[in-house]
């Protein structure tokens, strides 16, 4: 019986540790292979295939393109809005980017070739804050407080991702030591 307790909780614990680890997310930009390039209709549409994702902390973007055609570099908002590729904060030519997300907030993604980015190769990325990962049914949206101050209708920063994720894991280790137990 002890056996079958101590069994089931270490099943419960590798399998909280390894759900932490398959949170990250590989994000192919643009959602196809051949997606980081001059858009050819709309000239927006990385930026719409980015407005449907979630970014989280500790996911990747991951880029695929021709490296003697085009590169990606990560610039400033002033940068991005102008196309200026001539100071980046970081400059890609591999044909097979990764860039892991590792803080919150906008990141910005412009075309090495100018020329591209004036056309539209460009997009921004948003990554939520460590609390929003898990706060879908806890939007401060819902509380019925007609509250004067505006503040109070914008969540807060959260302390860490690794709070969170802690969290989220010692919840799951309850839960399953109380089905191990259910299950005897
Ligand atoms: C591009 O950015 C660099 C560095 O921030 C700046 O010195 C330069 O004037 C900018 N070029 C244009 C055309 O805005």
């Amino acid at each position: 019986m002890a056996s079958r307790i101590f069994f089931s909780v270490s099943l419960v614990l590798t399998i909280a540790l390894f759900s932490s680890f398959a949170e990250a997310k590989d994000h192919l930009v643009g959602g196809t292979s051949d997606a980081w390039k001059v858009p050819s209709s709309q000239s927006d549409s990385l930026n719409k295939w980015a407005e449907k994702q979630r970014f989280q902390i500790g996911d990747n973007l991951v880029w695929k393109y021709d490296n003697k055609q085009d590169s990606v570099l990560q610039v400033t908002r002033e940068a991005y809005l102008s196309c200026n590729t001539s100071s980046p904060v970081a400059e890609y030519k591999d044909g097979q980017t990764k860039v892991e997300l590792k803080k919150p907030g906008p990141y910005y993604f412009i075309s090495g070739t100018q020329a591209n980015c004036e056309k539209g190769e460009k997009v921004i990325v948003v990554v939520m804050s460590a609390r929003s990962r898990r706060s879908g049914a806890a939007s401060p949206a819902f509380a019925p407080s007609p509250s004067p101050n505006s503040e109070a209708e914008t969540p807060a920063v959260a302390p860490t991702s690794g709070a969170s994720g802690a969290k989220g894991s010692a919840v799951m280790v309850v839960v399953g030591v109380l089905a191990g137990f259910l299950m005897m």
